[in-house]
């Protein structure tokens, strides 16, 4: 979590870097900070909450800024997220050292500072903040003593345990900055005469889509003309450029209220890219050589690893898995699995699903079941993200960026994938009928058309989930409901809600809530149900009864023409029909819909939901 960003080059630094930030608030928004170099002189700007209050913050002491003779064009920014030390100006990066001449910004924890502080607390260091990150400025100082900056810094480097990622700048080497990576993201932005460092591409798109990754375990010195990579005892590293097909369009908000609603919209283009050309043949799936099919084809277990939303999408690829590929399937938390000493080894597929590909506890799951012999697929939305490097193959997502801290159009387009890889399984494993095959292929291909009618329905005003919200958004509670494939849809249902609108709210295998959340309801609860068809709509039909029986208020989530649902719910949102496996990417819509709606009704901020991080790169 917490974002970074650092420019050298030739241009006024300051709103480069507040611009940048604003592109990665959505890695933490508690606090944010600025400090730019200009003629041996480094000015710091600091500020509590969301980076407005830093802008203004910057606006009120611009006098002082206007006052250097040259505008700085070397600055580092931070977006905080915190881990160690309460949410105060004095916690807020950039952090520098006693002497006020180095400032540093960091993403992530580092783990032995308790330690290293002692000893440079009695070595004469004076700490302002009680920040683990702190400790990382007042290293690089005292490694002054025996060398320039970048030698500083990789010395520094050497003594630090954790993972985390930080740019340190120094008083008087103007024109240049120099950052590492242990875990947490680095990322070169390369342009003509300058050049940018930051914890993700968003910060720097604007200006250029030329980059260099910096890999785990690295160190880099930027200048306006140069990037040198080099390893942590000083071998220096060559690495190419990557021209990225990004574009800025799609970090702005295209007219939309929010990020979120704007990437609700974009679902069926979303899945439509995840899904084109891998489904061009009818009767089958084709990664075409993205990754080796070899990694399918011997597979004899896989084992799903995932965090939030992504362990949900995982779910509903266990569903289908099993049932189309009768592969046997395991799904678990990432965070749960790294540390329960896993029976995995030769001949399992470990799926690490994560949006990011930088959820630290999904790549450690992936890790340790790759050094203990498994094969490790990573399913991710980020182009050379660390999923990519720690993983044996990769199937991507093609989602586009996902700006909104509730994951949604990323979500479909994991489910997509789960349904991807489980159909090839299948088709490799010859487990599925051609017909079938071709029937779900052809089913997979309508869904962009599908969802997109959808969301035109249920959007707006008039529409059915403001209706919802109207009704229910003062609600104390909420229960979700759900059997097999309707099991995740009510999860993923239940954490947008929790998320966006602060409403506590549970969900339930459907089967399960007599053995203790049936307690729960009275007359006032409103209890969601995906009710769509399926083999088990029968046993989920009478589940509703039994919410109904107590007097709760159901709101089913229903196929087109299944009228008899009416008979058994309060309300029905309907979705159009296709195959019951396929039923949890449109299922899925007037959930998030309506936890939007529910969210909007009170008034909160939808994008940057309180407490919560898009990236999650802390255990
Ligand atoms: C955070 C995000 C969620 C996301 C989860 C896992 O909690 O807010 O939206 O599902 O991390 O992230 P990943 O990038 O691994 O999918």
């Amino acid at each position: 979590m917490c974002g970074i960003v650092g420019y050298v080059g030739q241009r006024p630094v300051q709103n480069l870097l507040l611009h940048g930030l604003q592109q990665l608030e959505y890695r933490g928004y508690d606090s944010a900070g600025v400090s730019v170099l200009s003629d041996g002189d480094i000015r710091s700007v600091r500020a509590v909450g969301k980076l407005q209050n830093l802008v203004d913050a910057v606006e009120e002491r611009q006098p002082a800024v206007a006052t250097i003779e040259r505008p700085a064009t070397t600055g580092i920014g931070h977006t905080r997220w915190a881990t160690h030390g309460r949410v105060n100006e004095e916690n807020a990066h950039p952090h520098f050292d006693t002497a006020d001449s180095v400032h540093v910004v960091v993403n992530g924890i580092v783990e032995n500072y308790l330690a290293l502080k002692n000893r440079l607390q009695d070595m004469g260091a004076e700490f302002t903040s009680e920040t683990d990150a702190e400790v990382i400025a007042h290293l690089i100082a005292h490694h002054l003593a025996t060398g320039d900056l970048v030698e500083a810094v990789r010395l520094a480097y050497n003594d630090l345990e954790g993972h985390f990622s930080f740019v340190a700048m120094h008083k008087d080497e103007p024109e240049l900055l120099v950052g590492a990576r242990l875990e947490c993201p680095l990322i070169v932005g390369v342009g003509d005469g300058e050049r940018f460092l930051a914890s993700a591409v968003p910060a720097f798109l604007e200006h250029t889509n030329r980059v260099q990754f910096v890999e785990n375990g690295e160190l880099v010195a930027i200048r306006p003309d140069s990037t040198t990579f080099m390893l942590p005892d000083g071998t220096p590293v060559e690495r190419e450029e990557t021209q990225l097909d990004w574009d800025q369009e799609t970090a702005q908000k295209g007219g939309f209220e929010t990020f979120m609603l704007k990437e609700i919209h974009e679902q069926p283009d979303a899945i439509a890219e995840t899904i084109a050309d891998r489904t061009v043949r009818e009767t089958g799936v084709d990664f075409g050589g993205e990754f080796d099919e070899d990694i399918l084809r011997n597979a004899k277990r896989i084992v799903i690893v995932a965090c939030g939303t992504s362990y949900h999408a995982g779910l509903i690829g266990r569903y289908a898995m099993t049932e189309w590929a009768r592969m046997p399937v395991a799904v678990d938390i990432a965070s749960e699995y790294r540390y329960s000493n896993p029976v995995v080894g030769p001949g399992d597929v470990v799926i690490g699903i994560t949006q990011s590909g930088e959820t630290a506890d999904t790549l450690a799951a992936m890790r340790l079941a790759q050094e203990q012999g498994a094969t490790v697929l990573a399913v991710t939305n980020i182009m050379g993200s660390q999923a990519t490097r720690d993983s044996d193959g990769v199937v991507y997502t093609r989602a586009g960026l996902e700006v909104g801290v509730a994951a949604t159009k990323t979500f479909i387009c994991q489910v997509a994938v789960m349904y991807l890889l489980a159909l090839r399984l299948a088709e490799l494993r010859g487990t599925l009928e051609p017909e079938r095959l071709a029937s779900l292929v052809g089913q997979l291909k309508q869904l962009p058309s599908t969802l997109s009618e959808l969301i035109e329905r249920l959007d707006g005003a008039e529409g059915q989930s403001t209706g919802i919200a109207d009704k229910h958004g003062r609600d104390n509670f909420f229960l979700f409901l759900g059997r097999h494939v309707g099991l995740p849809v009510a999860l993923e249902g239940a954490l947008k809600l929790k998320e966006i609108s602060y409403i506590p709210s549970d969900a339930y295998a459907a089967g399960e809530m007599k053995h203790g959340p049936i307690a729960l309801l009275d007359e006032k609860t409103p209890v969601i149900v995906c009710a769509t068809d399926s083999p088990v709509l029968d046993k989920v039909v009478s589940n509703m009864q039994e919410v109904r029986a107590r007097g709760a208020h159901v709101i089913a989530v229903a196929t087109e023409g299944n009228l008899d649902i009416g008979e058994h719910a309060e309300e029905v949102i309907r979705v159009p029909k296709t195959d019951w496996m396929l039923q949890p990417i449109l299922a899925i819509v007037p959930l998030q819909m309506i936890a939007y709606a529910i969210a909007r009704s009170r008034g909160l901020d939808i994008d940057q939901p309180r407490n919560l991080a898009k990236t999650v790169t802390v255990e």
